[in-house]
């Protein structure tokens, strides 16, 4: 779990050195925003004595990170290998004080899933039981799962930041709304072949209501919540009124954007990124779509969002430390 960041002006090799760190990085403004925003991650957290250095940690540098010049793949890899030992730290060098503020939000964005926070309507044993549930439906060695796991808690993440009251029911949707992958698309997606996407994204939502139903069959939630949460699944590729569905829809389709458009752009070239992202922009709502202009993407997927495609380019890779 992502505990603390360390925000670093030089690199962050020589970041134990505390000559380095002369200002203050964040206005108190900013560091009050983080900190709402991310719960449970202490901010701007003083860099370790040398002793520590070299604990538990992943490092991003700041110029390349605006650069997009970042290997994610491997960032993430690396992110995934500490959070199965415990708490870690993530550390961002290179800053300056404008744009400071800027990088750690997208970063932390990119990361919230190793937050997981939750709210007074999840802090229970049987919400506990329902992550658990969730989890072990996942095989974590296996590429695609992977991805889907980390989208499904990625979703539920950006659900609280949007909704900090959200119910069990919606959170629980958010976890499971794309179970049924784990069915149809486990080894190879085939979303790009379908001759009508809607029916498709449809009959995806209608099959993972119905395993999602089964999954949490036995947990103790309530017959109404468990009813919940299957009408949400089932019709979580339109929005519609339902505040809920409306709701899970701007964190799916957020989730897509921080966390998944890169993947999905190379995974599937240009030319499906671009029908996907024009289909998930059309399930944002105003209010979360204003926040696109937070989240960092890779510019091709930006000049997407913008109507304006470009040319693909390779990133390098990025710098991590264990
Ligand atoms: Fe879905
Ligand atoms: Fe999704």
């Amino acid at each position: 779990m992502l505990k603390r960041l360390i925000l670093v002006a030089g690199s962050c090799s020589s970041s134990d050195d505390p000559s380095v760190r002369q200002t203050p990085l964040l206005s108190p403004s900013d560091e009050a925003e983080l900190s709402r925003e991310f719960p449970g991650v202490d901010i701007d957290a003083p860099a370790p004595p040398r002793a520590e250095a070299h604990a538990a940690h992943a490092a991003v540098d700041a110029r390349a990170w605006r650069a997009s010049a970042l290997d994610l793949w491997a960032f993430d890899t690396h992110l995934h290998a500490l959070d199965a030992r415990g708490p870690f730290d993530l550390w961002i060098g290179g800053l300056e004080r404008d744009g400071a503020a800027r990088t750690a939000y997208e970063v932390l964005t990119r990361c919230q899933r190793f937050i997981r926070r939750r709210n007074l309507a999840s802090a229970s044993a049987v919400f506990a039981r329902v992550l658990g549930r969730h989890r072990e439906l996942y095989d974590l060695d296996r590429p695609l799962v992977r991805a889907d796991y980390d989208h499904a808690v990625d979703v539920w993440q950006w659900m609280l930041r949007l909704e900090p009251r959200a119910s069990v029911a919606a959170q629980a949707a958010a976890l499971f709304h794309d179970v049924e992958r784990l069915v149809s698309e486990a080894d190879v997606r085939i979303e790009h072949r379908a001759a009508d996407y809607q029916a498709f994204k449809d009959e995806h939502a209608r099959r993972g209501a119905a395993l999602t139903r089964s999954a949490l069959a036995d947990l103790g939630l309530a017959p109404e919540v468990l009813a919940r949460i299957g009408a949400l699944v089932g019709s979580h590729e339109r929005p519609g009124d339902d505040a809920e569905l409306a709701l899970l829809n701007d964190a799916d389709a957020l989730s897509f954007f921080s966390l998944n458009s890169g993947g999905f752009l190379d995974y599937y070239g240009p030319e499906h990124t671009r029908a996907k992202v024009a289909y998930t922009l059309r399930r944002l709502r105003p209010e979360a779509r204003a926040r696109l202009p937070r989240i960092r993407c890779r510019p091709e997927v930006e000049a997407m969002i913008l109507g304006e495609p470009r040319r693909t380019s390779a990133p390098a890779p990025v710098e991590t430390q264990a």
